[in-house]
């Protein structure tokens, strides 16, 4: 076992986010128009799901970001120059992305403190799969929301740090609360650490939906299982297959959007909550944006968080940027 787990604080951090999850979920179902967050996709089974996803071939992002990281993983270790450093990371999920950037420093012989933190426990079983033991590497997982991960990663961080953001996670904010993120971000960080941040472009609009849509039906898949963790969790009685999956591109806002479709009038109960819930044929629950990006947008967010802008990198096919900011 590599990983230190630092259970008293992962066990605070988890009992309160289970009583935000019954908050949040009765809130966005009592709400109008029904909407669940996103980040209640990752329990055991959304997290395994997930990685199924980055594996289709419609799912395209994985594909480009894991050929930039490729491309710059030795541009970090150099432009950092010292002899330890803290990666820190925001969402990392099975880790399979951050094992090159890890390697790159181990390679040439510079300690490495990981934080990698997620709202999933799985994600942190996951990991174990794809970073491998190394007298080199120290790794403190955090199971937590980004910002209150950072904080703990902060007050156990003695190095320069690198902060992750992958995956276009920041696509998953709209306009300003991505700002507020990324000022938080840079709030925790002191001067000269880095953040390395993905975006995904803005594209033809069938291809981004073909994304968010596989023919295979995972995506589909995936996004049900949000009423299956609720049932699970909360004792909900969610028929989930009264419920479809639809993904589609906004190009007002500039976002693909998921939505779980009820496809009848139904009456749901969700016993934790001793509430019930009621939903017409055809109505919507908003579940996700992913925002699309051009590399203007990415300018103007370096400048509002308050970071320099080192580099954009982009993918071969130019569907991704991985962009290196430093405080
Ligand atoms: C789309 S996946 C990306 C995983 C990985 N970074 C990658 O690029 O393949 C998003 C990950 O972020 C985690 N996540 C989502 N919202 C979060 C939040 N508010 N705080 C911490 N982790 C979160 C999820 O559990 C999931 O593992």
């Amino acid at each position: 076992m590599i990983i230190t787990k630092l259970l008293e604080d992962n066990l605070k951090l988890q009992t309160l986010s289970k009583l935000q999850f019954a908050k949040d979920i009765n809130i966005g179902l009592s709400s109008t128009p029904k909407k669940l967050s996103s980040k209640y996709f990752y329990d055991t089974r959304g997290s395994q799901i997930f990685q199924e996803i980055t594996k289709l071939d419609e799912y395209y992002l994985t594909r480009a970001e894991l050929e930039i990281l490729e491309r710059i993983k030795n541009i970090l270790p150099d432009l950092v120059g010292k002899n330890e450093v803290d990666i820190v990371e925001l969402g990392v999920g099975d880790g399979h992305k951050t094992k090159i950037i890890i390697n790159s420093f181990l390679d040439k012989k510079i300690k490495v403190n990981f934080f990698p933190i997620d709202i999933s426990a799985e994600a942190m079983h996951l990991l174990e799969d794809h970073i491998s033991e190394s007298k080199n590497l120290n790794i403190h997982a955090v199971v937590g929301e980004y910002i209150e991960g950072m904080n703990f990663a902060r007050e156990h961080s003695k190095n320069r740090q690198i902060v992750l953001f992958l995956g276009s996670n920041i696509g998953n904010f709209n306009k300003t609360d991505g700002e507020n993120i990324l000022k938080k971000i840079k709030s925790i960080l002191k001067k000269d650490d880095f953040l390395l941040i993905g975006f995904d472009l803005k594209k033809d609009i069938e291809f981004m939906t073909r994304a968010y849509s596989d023919h295979e039906g995972i995506t589909a898949k995936f996004n049900l299982n949000i009423l299956e963790r609720i049932n699970t969790e909360l004792r909900g009685n969610f028929e989930v297959e009264n419920f479809e999956h639809l993904a589609l591109y906004n190009p007002e806002l500039g976002a693909m959007e998921s939505y779980l479709i009820s496809l009848k009038d139904q009456i749901v109960t969700i016993s934790e909550l001793k509430k019930k819930f009621k939903f017409d044929a055809y109505e919507p629950i908003h579940l996700e944006y992913s925002f699309k990006f051009l590399e203007k947008d990415i300018q103007d967010l370096s400048i509002q968080g308050g970071f320099k802008c080192i580099g954009n990198f982009k993918d071969g096919n130019k569907y991704f940027i991985d962009s290196l900011w430093q405080v």
